[in-house]
């Protein structure tokens, strides 16, 4: 079997309901896996949910409830979300279904026969808010910086893995593919920080301090540490252990923010490499929402409610903004100013109304079927070439995961589009027995870009492409003959025009600040 184009998100804690972010890497995975299905690859995306480790223990506590059943009431509102967003995974998974803990107890049984596990006595600090241990190298100025927590001393015994015996592969592995880490700079950060000497790292917790988590399978008084739990996902899912693992293994994408680069670009590779399982193909790390220049995250309690989002401009509106304004390489502000601007400028005044006036027109001067190419000139010559143009443009971007730049190359064809509307005046034309030809070949063209721009829209805003579709009563978009604007038959009937983005005004929506 061909193997899948195979991309994953984080999987997320349950510990509250998703916000902006968690959406933003789900939407981002989910136009990659539009984009890969559209270009008639198989395709496997998956995402889901964190279930296990001091976190969602703590959040069942706080709720009073068993946390199976606190994971089992959080789990909808994910699913939900995703819904509302159109979100196509193929697969969710929960860290607590059987499927899963069989697989990490294999992946440990595998590492520890492979000699790379090893118990020791540890004496030492804690973290219980990145449920890590930190060492005295980690204090700035005497104290413990604070997004750990509260740090308290700690002897235990734990299984620890020789992760400091992968460094040097390591180095080399990222030296030598220089696109395995994205953006450059988070590359660049990570070989920054193995110029240190890599620790081995703890992967238990005994079940008397943490009973929340999968049992060691060689010795049943430890649970996994939630990390090595957590990233085994993306080999339980597509069956690790199986025939069918071959078909999706290695992950195309692993896509993430950039505050868990650590754990992918070290622990990660490490424990596969000690395991004997291929590389993923690409980990890529986008930058954060910030809300007035601090990361959006629950505990500083400054979240963007996707849901708010979605009722009040609908899903494509938010998919759009979120693929045009968060930036790779750097941290980004979310307003909601700047969501109307995006939804005004590009969606309402470019797009909505380049489609609309265009299928409206062909309605009243041609009685809604696409008229033959007509006396094309010079002018229909220079925007068919700008049209293959956008496609040469829009193929690398989308496989690089380079969405504005996608959207750039779309919205400069957009632009030109409209103004050809203004140049040519079809209204005018229309007054003009003998510009006829001049005008079927105004109206042919518009109606050949609508379908072109149907289709580049479409990984991110499937709404809004299936709404086209419907108007302009097609339903195979065949790249290579809208590439040339050449997907239409003559008299072709098109379906009833409607507006697709309605002008928005500022309002009281949005920035719905947590209790
Ligand atoms: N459970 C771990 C991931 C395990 S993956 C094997 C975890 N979960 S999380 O719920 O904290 O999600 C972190 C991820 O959510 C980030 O990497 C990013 O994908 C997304 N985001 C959370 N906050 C974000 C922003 N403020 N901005 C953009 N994305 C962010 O870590």
């Amino acid at each position: 079997m061909e193997k899948a184009f195979y991309i994953t998100t984080p999987i997320y804690y349950v510990n509250d309901r998703p916000h902006i972010g968690h959406a933003s890497t789900t939407v981002w995975a989910d136009v990659q896996a539009r984009y890969q299905r559209l270009r008639g690859r198989r395709t496997f995306f998956l995402t889901g949910l964190d279930e296990h480790g001091i976190k969602v223990q703590q959040a069942a506590e706080k709720r009073g409830l068993p946390p199976q059943q606190h994971c089992d009431e959080m789990a909808p509102h994910f699913l939900a979300l995703w819904k509302a967003l159109n979100i196509s995974q193929d697969d969710f998974v929960r860290t607590t279904e059987p499927r899963h803990k069989a697989v990490v107890q294999r992946f440990l049984a595998e590492l520890h026969s492979k000699g790379a596990i090893y118990r020791k006595k540890y004496h030492g600090w804690y973290s219980k808010a990145a449920e890590q241990f930190v060492t005295e190298k980690e204090k700035v100025n005497g104290q413990f910086p604070a997004h750990l927590g509260e740090v308290v001393e700690l002897e235990e015994e734990n299984y620890f893995f020789r992760m400091s015996d992968h460094q040097e592969w390591l180095i080399r592995h990222i030296q030598e593919h220089p696109d395995w880490i994205q953006p450059s700079n988070r590359r660049n950060e990570i070989l920054g920080a193995l110029q240190k000497p890599l620790e081995d790292l703890c992967i238990s917790r005994p079940k008397a301090r943490l009973a929340w988590g999968i049992p060691l399978p060689f010795d049943p008084e430890y649970v996994t540490y939630v990390w090595v739990d957590a990233l085994v996902n993306y080999i339980s899912v597509p069956g690790y252990g199986t025939e069918r693992f071959a078909s999706f293994w290695p992950a195309d994408f692993h896509l993430i923010a950039k505050d868990i680069l650590t754990t992918h670009t070290v622990y990660w590779p490490t424990m596969l490499h000690a395991v004997g399982i291929p590389m993923p193909n690409r980990i890529l790390a986008h930058g954060w929402w910030l809300m007035e220049r601090e990361k959006m995250s629950k505990s500083l309690g400054n979240i963007i409610s996707p849901q708010d989002y979605i009722e009040k401009y609908g899903a494509d509106a938010l998919r759009y903004f979120i693929c045009r304004e968060l930036q790779l390489a750097n941290d980004t502000d979310f307003t909601e100013e700047r969501f109307l601007r995006r939804f005004n400028a590009d969606l309402a005044n470019d797009l909505g109304n380049l489609v609309n006036r265009s299928l409206s027109m062909v309605h009243r001067y041609r009685q809604g079927n696409a008229p033959g190419r007509g006396a094309a000139g010079a002018v229909e010559e220079e925007i068919c070439k700008l049209a293959a143009a956008t496609f040469d443009a829009y193929h690398p971007a989308m496989e690089s995961i380079a969405y504005s730049t996608a959207l750039e190359a779309v919205w400069k064809l957009i632009a030109r589009a409209n103004r050809y509307v203004e140049e040519t005046a079809p209204w005018k034309l229309a007054k003009d027995p003998a510009a006829a030809s001049r005008l079927d070949a105004v109206l042919r063209l518009l109606t050949e870009i609508s379908a072109a721009l149907a289709y580049l829209v479409s990984p991110f805003m499937p709404d809004t492409a299936a709404k086209i579709t419907n108007q302009l009563a097609i339903r195979d978009l065949t790249e290579s003959r809208l590439r040339t604007l050449d997907l239409l038959s003559d008299g072709h009937a098109l379906g009833p025009p409607a507006p697709l983005f309605p002008r928005q005004s500022a309002s009281d929506c949005a920035a719905s600040r947590a209790k």
